[in-house]
């Protein structure tokens, strides 16, 4: 049997920083074997799951059930322990039980998890950043959101743009901003998740001067849509935060370019097609899945010279495996270098099809998308789960939590010569050394 590689190119597998893979709790839009095979089928080699589950990961019990269900994974994960009000008792249990990192959800969303007190974040992050994990942040104040809200369903608004009217992005500044100082104040490292708007990126840019260990994410979906899509295509788009105005999104594209703005997360929300395409934008779930697609569609963008191959592999990989301690990334000299491998065809053209995902939740904004560069093969750690744009079934149960992977012993690479020393910084990453 061989293997041909003639004019592909050869990527570190993606790593992304934000999917809701719904098991335990609502495996009808989601669950653990059908979300890692969107990834694996997508070049992600890496994906961080985040705790809006049920139960949601706020405690070690729950802990547990998710490490069961994640048995079945195709792709190594790192989980998301959660960060409420009431579970200050549970980060160190959590810690020690294995998550990868915390979420903190400052806006409502899906699962009705309430957002935690300032008074709790603090002690929070007090408590976390003495072991080093960071801290992802859903940055949107609940209170004001809600408030907000409510005022335009009680003036009847049901149209797709009200969704977007609910939540101003000059609002999110202040939770990036509070967010910000807490993690001045404790010490603690923090990311920014799903960034819509220009605004955000102001209090991002400032506190990353004032030395504060702060990253941030954007969206394909922020990159590639703007308010023309809430008449294009109704209630699916909607998503927290909102698509926003084209303003929003070259500011958005600026902030890739000029590093304000670390990575490219998909925030990978699947829901029922029943639950997304309701008449009225107020009932339709908020999200979409993403995982899948993240890859073509920016591959896309590199050759459409919207973005350089090396700012891909930066955005999609090396900055998430650095901000979240996978840097050497899993033992390896370098992202990829331990064989977590994207293989791409940049001359392929494919057309996104919502059926032919394999991700449970079917409906996608991205539905019709023409596609030109899409990742063919996908292997973690050496071996294919993905090949020839097929899953490689018997792979379930491949994929590792990364503290795990990283607690394995590494051979010593036997030449580590002055600039390999500098690209890696010595030795270890941040996770596990605290
Ligand atoms: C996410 C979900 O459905 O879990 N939805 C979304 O609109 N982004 C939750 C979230 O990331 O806030
Ligand atoms: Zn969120
Ligand atoms: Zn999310």
């Amino acid at each position: 049997e061989t293997f041909d590689a003639t004019g592909l190119h050869l990527l570190p597998g993606a790593i992304d920083a934000h999917v809701h893979y719904r098991e335990p709790g609502y495996t009808h839009k989601e669950d653990w074997r059908t979300g890692t095979a969107a990834a694996a089928m997508g070049g992600v080699t890496t994906v961080f799951e985040m705790p809006n589950t049920n139960p949601p990961t706020a405690t070690v019990e729950a802990l547990r059930l998710k490490q069961k269900a994640a048995e079945k994974a195709y792709v190594d994960f790192g989980l998301y322990g959660l960060l409420a009000e009431d579970n200050l008792d549970q980060l160190e249990a959590l810690i020690e039980g294995g998550v990868a990192a915390f979420k903190c959800f400052m806006g409502n969303t899906f699962g009705n998890l309430p957002s935690p007190s300032t008074g709790a974040m603090l002690e929070g992050f007090e408590i976390i950043a003495r072991h080093g994990l960071r801290i992802s942040l859903h940055a949107e104040t609940a209170s004001i959101m809600a408030l907000r809200q409510k005022k335009l369903m009680e003036a009847g608004r049901t149209d797709p743009l009200a969704h977007l009217a609910s939540r101003p992005a000059v609002v999110a500044t202040e939770a990036v901003s509070r967010a910000a100082v807490l993690a001045e104040w404790t010490g603690a490292r923090i990311h920014i998740l799903h960034i819509s708007s220009g605004d955000e990126l102001r209090p991002l840019r400032d506190a990353k001067a004032r030395g504060v260990d702060i990253t941030g994410e954007t969206c394909p979906h922020y990159l590639l849509f703007d308010e023309n899509a809430y008449t294009d295509l109704g209630p699916i788009i909607r998503v927290n935060p909102p698509v926003r105005e084209k303003h929003h999104q070259r500011a958005l594209w600026e902030g890739l370019k000029d590093g304000t703005i670390d990575m490219i997360a998909t925030d990978h929300a699947p829901h029922d097609p029943e639950e997304k395409t309701r008449e009225v934008i107020w009932r339709a779930d908020c999200g979409f899945p993403g995982v899948e697609t993240q890859m073509a569609l920016m591959l896309t963008q590199v050759n459409a010279g919207s973005l350089s191959l090396t700012d891909y592999v930066r955005l999609s990989s090396t900055a998430p495996a650095k901000a979240f301690g996978l840097f050497p990334h899993k033992g390896a000299l370098v992202p990829g270098s331990d064989a977590d491998i994207a293989i791409v065809d940049l001359g392929r053209r494919e057309t996104i099809r919502a059926e032919a995902l394999h991700s449970r939740g079917k409906i996608t904004p991205f539905e019709g998308f023409e596609v030109v560069g899409v990742p063919v093969h996908t292997l973690v750690r050496g071996r294919f789960v993905m090949r020839d744009r097929k899953l490689i079934e018997e792979a379930t149960g491949w994929g590792l939590s990364v503290t795990r992977v990283q607690a394995m012993p590494k051979p010593e690479p036997r030449h580590v010569d002055e600039t390999t020393a500098a690209i890696t910084g010595g030795k270890s990453g941040q996770a596990g050394s605290s």
